[in-house]
């Protein structure tokens, strides 16, 4: 019998990419799932596979930036299973374009469901965790454009990097307390998923890095490979949880601009050496 028998995941984002992986890697290790996502149809599949091969689990269609329905997701969870060990907040979308071409309601789009979609889903949880009066896990999945700025995905930069900054303050936080509820930053960088069809670009230059983009991620790290690196971080309670290691020269760049002042440079990273080595 695993550890993780009869633990409890809540997943946002769990029917495609990630969310997905984590779910079905999670179910192999015994744990009870409840899956959260806006595409209902999605998560009916995944649920009904994973109850399939023996998992308990529930789905809860859920938009993470509504505060009233993830409220809602985590009375639907206590009622059901009483208890939460690992809360995932992961559902996350893309813009690409150049700052200013990108609309007042593409950028309220972004910001609330990558960054108040998590900040629903810390408000929410985090006082029943605490008072639980067991071991949990608050894990945000952030990106690599959470401790990088490229160009062209400013949203998406802009909120990964609120949420590496929202992690770190509640990890500082629950350790004032002595809390035994711990903190983990997902910062992946490629993963083949469908997170492109999300991208509403519309200017040129947007549509043109979007392609590109969408290169990479078809050729990236597959979710249940990330999944298990997830999983193997989470054992050891680390914070940083870094899929991809290769971002770390251009982020030792971007640290010594910031020390030494000088103006940052913008360097185009290359994971597909690791990511190739992790598929
Ligand atoms: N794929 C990558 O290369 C990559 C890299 C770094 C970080 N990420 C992050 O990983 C997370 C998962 O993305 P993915 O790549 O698996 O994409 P995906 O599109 O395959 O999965 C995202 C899921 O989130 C759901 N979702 C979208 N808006 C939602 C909302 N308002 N409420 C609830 N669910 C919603 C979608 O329906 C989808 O099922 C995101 O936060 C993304 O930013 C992805």
């Amino acid at each position: 019998m695993s550890n993780e028998q009869g633990r409890v995941a809540v997943i946002t984002g769990a029917a495609s990419g990630i969310g997905r992986g984590l779910a079905e890697h999670a179910a192999g290790l015994g744990m009870q799932l409840v899956l959260a996502d806006v595409d209902g149809p999605g998560l009916q599949t995944l649920c009904a596979q994973l109850q399939g091969q023996g998992a308990q689990a529930i789905a809860q269609v859920t938009d993470v930036s509504d505060v009233t329905q993830v409220e809602r997701l985590r009375d639907v969870v206590l009622a059901h299973f009483q208890r939460v060990d690992l809360l995932f907040n992961n559902a996350g979308v893309m813009q690409t374009g150049y700052s200013w071409e990108i609309s007042h309601e593409q950028w309220q789009r972004m910001l609330a469901i990558n960054l108040q979609g998590t900040i629903n889903g810390i408000r929410s949880f985090v006082p029943l965790l605490l008072k639980q009066g067991h071991p949990a896990q608050v894990i945000n999945t952030a990106s690599l454009a959470g401790l990088l700025s490229s160009p062209l995905m400013a949203p998406y930069n802009v909120t990964k990097q609120a949420v590496v900054a929202l992690s770190e303050t509640l990890q500082f936080e629950l350790s004032m307390l002595g809390a035994q509820v711990s903190v983990s930053v997902l910062c992946p960088g490629p993963v083949a998923s469908e997170i492109m069809a999300s991208n509403q670009a519309r200017d040129q230059a947007g549509t043109a890095f979007s392609a590109v983009l969408d290169d990479s991620i078809r050729q990236g790290m597959t979710p249940r490979a990330l999944a298990a690196q997830v999983f193997a971080a989470l054992a050891e309670q680390r914070f940083w949880i870094f899929p991809h290691k290769d971002f770390k020269p251009a982020l030792e760049l971007r640290l010594r601009s910031i020390l030494e002042e000088t103006n940052p440079q913008f360097q185009m990273i290359d994971v597909q050496g690791d990511t190739h080595a992790a598929r």
